[in-house]
């Protein structure tokens, strides 16, 4: 370990709502990332936890309820075993995955409640806050629409526009109604119990801004702005019938706060999981504690939960937290409500059995200092250009040589060249990078590194050209095929926790079971004469259709938001009298009508356009069955180039309107015309 005072890793990933399933930006940002740190830790021997689990409490998630009907427990049920599956899918190696309506979180989060209760580490405070006279009830933030006093917007929250994006609070909103009722809410008293961050800002100063300067650039300054401005009490409890009850006489009807139950549940989890010697994870000072997160989850975890901790009094607080920044995609903000995203149960649809690739493309471009944008061209070039053509290809070429030219048998190995002590030279150096990189989170640095290795491989056999000498110098190719398979071991534990499916299929190849990381740079991991497996590829490419699909699929997506938006496209560039005139639209009669075989879009249709009668072919028929239009008059670009859809001539277009479902209706005159007559 690099730091030898530790002697354990209890690593703890963000507890994800359970109000949706996950997404690539879930995975780059957290799981993946803290992913292989837990694996390379175990491929050193190290004593490691790695705890996950569902975040189920909060306003969204009982607002979700409320909004389909059905309970807040029914609502966490299906999308904790949704993202739990996901994660099991992925390769994401919890050594428990649980949740936040377990018994025994319930019981430790009220227990520490309880403590810092009775140990006078809350203030109590009363408030007025608005309240639903008719649902008796108190009304969370979320629970408020109204007026937005900025921009106007009639339907904004009590905590934020989503118009313009200021955040709000309750009594900004103009004409303010009840979402549970829709009665106008009226101010009503409220006590509730205060964490006083104030009283630990001191000891954060010291902690954070002195004895954490190694933390990440990101990390430390949103820490340091926080202090700068100074810290505020903050609820832990609230108004709301969704949660763990406050443990506390007379506070009926008030449950937890979820930021204060919510980190709870990575002791609760531990405990569950080790009910005898968890707290050896959470309070011994041998303990290495990293909470892997998102950027905005940083004030929680390095304000607020480590001052919840230190006023407990028997914890320990987190030795880093390597939050990362946001992944876009395509351009724009990840966003569960405009379906902007790509959820993993449906990218493994698409790509059966293509965890890795995505695994891959995550932690080369992985969010670590900045924002970064997924795009599939990247993912396409990314799996095409590196797995396939530098790890896959020089794997395969390793085993396809040994097989023709020595059975399947690892060779043995004569006198290295210097070449080939300048290319073993070079591994030891990866070993080395590899180590840093990943002891300091820096996992796409680590990626390349492993990548590198594979490179070394690629060219140490396009050098010494194998092929060529097979003829006159077998001596030699044994031990040109020697080392290359002993690189290709080394892979195999390079790139184990970056992927663990490809690592483990590689093993299978070479018929090895397990490997550990102190071997990673050794020339020893096969014996001479050990029998490998057949070959197969490791990765294979991605063709240019999958991913039109996958960005067709995204276009579809922003059409139907705009749609639901009712935001009109923006307006085309200008063009001149004369362009405009060249166009020939006339009004025509639909004589007949007749679906196109073998096609689930497309109608031939006949058209008399006054000047002839004509054949048409035009992508309508999920929209009208073809009986339904005949008859009809229709607005058609009559000088459009005659061009051929599926081996049928079609002299023209009709022209089509979108309306408000995405449906298409034809753009017809308001009232009879003759057939031909110009539209001007
Ligand atoms: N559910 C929160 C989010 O998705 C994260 C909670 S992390 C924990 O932003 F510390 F509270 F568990
Ligand atoms: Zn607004």
């Amino acid at each position: 370990m690099a730091d030898n005072k530790f002697k354990r890793t209890l690593i703890t990933t963000a507890l994800p709502y359970a109000n949706g399933p996950v997404h690539i930006g879930h995975l780059a940002g957290v799981y993946v990332p803290a992913d292989i740190y837990a694996r390379y830790l175990r491929l050193k021997g190290e004593e490691v936890l790695m705890i996950g689990g569902s975040d189920e409490h909060g306003v969204p998630i009982a607002l979700k309820a409320k909004a389909e009907g059905i309970t807040p427990q029914e609502v966490v049920d299906r999308y904790h075993n949704i993202i739990k599956r996901s994660f099991e899918e992925f390769g994401i190696s919890f050594d428990i995955y649980s949740r936040t309506t377990s018994k025994i979180h319930a019981e430790l989060a009220s227990e520490f409640f309880r403590t810092l209760y009775e140990k006078g580490e809350f203030i109590e405070q009363t408030s007025s806050q608005y309240y639903d006279e008719e649902a008796k009830q108190f009304l969370a933030d979320r629970y408020i629409t109204g007026k937005c006093p900025h921009c106007g917007n009639e339907r904004a929250y009590g905590d934020q526009c989503e118009s313009c994006g200021t955040s709000l609070s309750p009594t900004d909103l103009i004409n303010p109604k009840s979402a549970i009722s829709g009665s106008v809410p009226v101010m009503k008293e409220t006590t509730h119990w205060y964490l006083p961050l104030n009283k630990h800002e001191a000891f954060l100063k010291e902690w954070i801004l002195e004895g954490h300067k190694e933390w990440k650039s990101n990390v430390y300054g949103q820490c340091k702005s926080w202090l700068d401005m100074g810290l505020q009490p903050r609820a832990v409890s609230r108004d709301l019938d969704w949660g763990i009850p406050v443990p506390v006489k007379g506070a009926e009807g008030k449950v937890l706060y979820v930021w204060f139950d919510a980190p709870i549940g990575y002791i609760s989890n531990t405990k569950e999981l080790l009910p005898d010697s968890w707290e050896k994870w959470w309070k011994q000072e041998d303990t290495k504690l990293v909470h892997f997160i998102g950027k905005d989850n940083i004030v929680f975890h390095c304000i607020v939960f480590p001052s919840m901790l230190k006023a407990e009094g028997s914890y320990i607080l987190p030795e880093n937290v390597p939050a990362n920044e946001f992944l876009n995609l395509e351009g724009d903000k990840i966003s569960t409500s405009r379906n902007w995203a790509v959820w993993l149960h449906e990218y493994l649809n698409d790509f059966p059995e293509k965890q890795d690739v995505l695994r891959y493309v995550l932690t080369a471009n992985a969010p670590e200092t900045k924002d970064n944008d997924f795009t599939w061209k990247d993912f396409q070039a990314r799996n095409n250009n590196e797995l396939v053509a530098i790890l896959g290809n020089f794997v395969n070429r390793a085993l396809v040589l040994t097989h023709k030219y020595f059975d399947g048998k690892v060779p043995e190995r004569n006198e290295y060249t210097d070449y080939d002590h300048d290319t073993l030279a070079e591994f030891a150096g990866i070993k080395q990078n590899l180590e840093h990189n990943l002891e300091n989170y820096r996992f796409r640095d680590a990626l390349k590194e492993a990548m590198n290795l594979a490179r070394i491989g690629n060219k140490y056999l396009a050098d010494t050209e194998p092929w060529k000498i097979a003829k006159t110098d077998m001596g030699k190719v044994a031990t040109i095929m020697n080392l290359s398979l002993q690189i290709t071991a080394n892979l195999a534990i390079a790139f184990e926790p970056f992927l663990p499916f490809s690592s483990s299929r590689l093993k299978e190849m070479l018929r090895i079971d397990s490997l550990n990381w102190s071997q990673l740079g050794s020339d020893n991991l096969l014996e001479a004469g050990h029998q490998l497996g057949s070959p197969f590829l490791l990765f294979e490419k991605i063709e240019d259709a999958a991913i039109e699909a996958q960005i067709q699929k995204l276009l579809d997506t922003k059409k139907a938001n705009e749609l639901k938006e009712h935001k009109a496209a923006p307006a085309k560039t200008n063009i001149s009298f004369d362009d405009f005139m060249k166009m020939d639209i006339r009004i025509g009669t639909i004589l007949e009508a007749e679906l196109v075989p073998k096609t689930s879009k497309l109608i031939k249709l006949k058209i008399d356009t006054g000047i002839d009668q004509r054949t048409v072919v035009s992508g309508i028929a999920e929209y009208f069955k073809p009986e339904e239009i005949i008859g009809q008059q229709v607005s058609v670009l009559v000088n459009l180039e005659p061009r051929k859809l599926k081996g049928i001539e079609s002299q023209g277009m009709i022209l089509m309107a979108e309306n408000a479902d995405g449906k298409l209706v034809f753009v017809q005159p308001s009232a009879k015309v003759i057939p031909g007559s110009e539209v001007r």
